[in-house]
């Protein structure tokens, strides 16, 4: 993002690191240049300019994928003109997608029967997925308190305070109360009977951590949803859970398979999981996935073909490269359940 600051007369042109004939007249910063530039002369200038950039295999906080292999960057380079939105056109990419949110569904133990497919969709990473998951609690939330006669001005999401910064983004831009369970010495994650003490008839869902961006610790989602189904049971409400497994989503199935946090717990409605962490995959990618197709209201899903075919599509943005999704599912095939746990 670029936000206003005052430019000084000498960082008006961009100052090059290395002398080349390419850079005796040096380029406006801020401004189109007037004329052209040869293409090596323009790989040059930016090239040596990035070298300056950190390393990212040195990066070891980088929270996302550094390296690939080879082969996989081959898929990576041959899909990166392929815009993913235009799946008639690129039938084999939306294939993909959707074996690779089944293959997740079915990692999360999501209730797919044999006949059926799981509800999920790719994204640009975690924070798309929990603006995606979120909108579709509040959207749930607005559509009974109608039915029941009830205002639905005054949406309220309850979380730990050591949520990600993107649980802040979705509540600031849709217009969602944040309510954070502080945190106490000794104790850096939800405290999930502190959180269903704040869960209220305007709650559209209580959000736990599969992996603190903090610490990296599990909350105990097991114990929030025995909680709500009890805190459901007296006072009538149905507020669900989402967890916000950018990071555990692809370390608990294999690392803890008998850890219960995911759709085995009924309260459980969507998942987010980010396919640039633990999914091996370079930065892009995320997924979210919802326990059933009514947990998803058919309202967010617009039905466009102005591209050719009736395309369903539940994202914020409507094109997107194809490059990240195909990697994630040569990641699935390459690596199987057997090196996703080695690794
Ligand atoms: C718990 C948690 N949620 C969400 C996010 C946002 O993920 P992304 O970078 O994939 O948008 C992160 C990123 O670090 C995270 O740790």
């Amino acid at each position: 993002m670029a936000i206003t600051t005052r430019i000084t007369d000498s960082e008006e042109h961009v100052h090059s690191t290395f002398g080349s004939r390419y850079v005796r007249d040096p380029l406006p910063r801020f401004k189109m240049p007037e004329k052209s530039i040869p293409k090596d002369a323009a790989y040059q200038i930016i090239n040596d300019e990035l070298m300056l950039d950190g390393n990212p295999r040195l990066n070891l906080a980088s929270f996302v994928t550094t390296w690939m292999e080879p082969e996989c960057e081959k898929l990576i380079m041959a899909s990166i003109n392929k815009n993913y939105v235009d799946m008639d056109e690129y039938p084999v990419t939306t294939e993909l997608q959707n074996r690779c949110v089944n293959m997740i569904a079915h990692l999360f133990n999501a209730p797919v029967g044999e006949n059926e497919s799981a509800v999920g969709v790719g994204t640009v990473g975690s924070s798309e997925a929990i603006m995606l998951a979120g909108l579709a609690f509040k959207r749930k939330w607005q559509q009974r308190r109608r039915a029941e006669g009830k205002p639905c001005d005054k949406p309220n999401i309850v979380t730990g305070a050591n949520v990600q910064v993107c649980w802040e983004k979705f509540a600031r831009y849709f217009e969602v109360e944040l309510k954070e369970v502080k945190l106490q010495e000794g104790y850096y994650v939800m405290d999930p009977r502190k959180a269903v003490e704040m869960v209220d008839e305007n709650t559209i869902c209580v959000a736990a951590i599969l992996g603190s961006t903090l610490t990296g610790e599990f909350e105990d989602v097991k114990l929030l949803n025995e909680l709500l189904m009890q805190k459901n049971a007296q006072t009538g409400w149905d507020t669900p859970i989402h967890v916000d497994a950018a990071s555990g989503g692809f370390i608990a199935p294999f690392l803890t398979p008998e850890l219960e946090w995911d759709f085995r717990l009924p309260l459980v409605k969507s998942i987010n999981v980010s396919g640039h962490k633990y999914g091996l995959v370079y930065a892009g990618v995320g997924w979210v996935i919802w326990r059933t197709k009514d947990d998803l209201p058919d309202d967010l899903v617009f039905h466009i073909n102005y591209l050719g075919a009736d395309q369903p599509t539940f994202t914020l943005n409507f094109s997107k490269g194809s490059s990240q999704i195909i990697a994630q599912y040569y990641q699935f095939i390459r690596l199987g359940f057997e090196e996703f746990l080695r690794l």
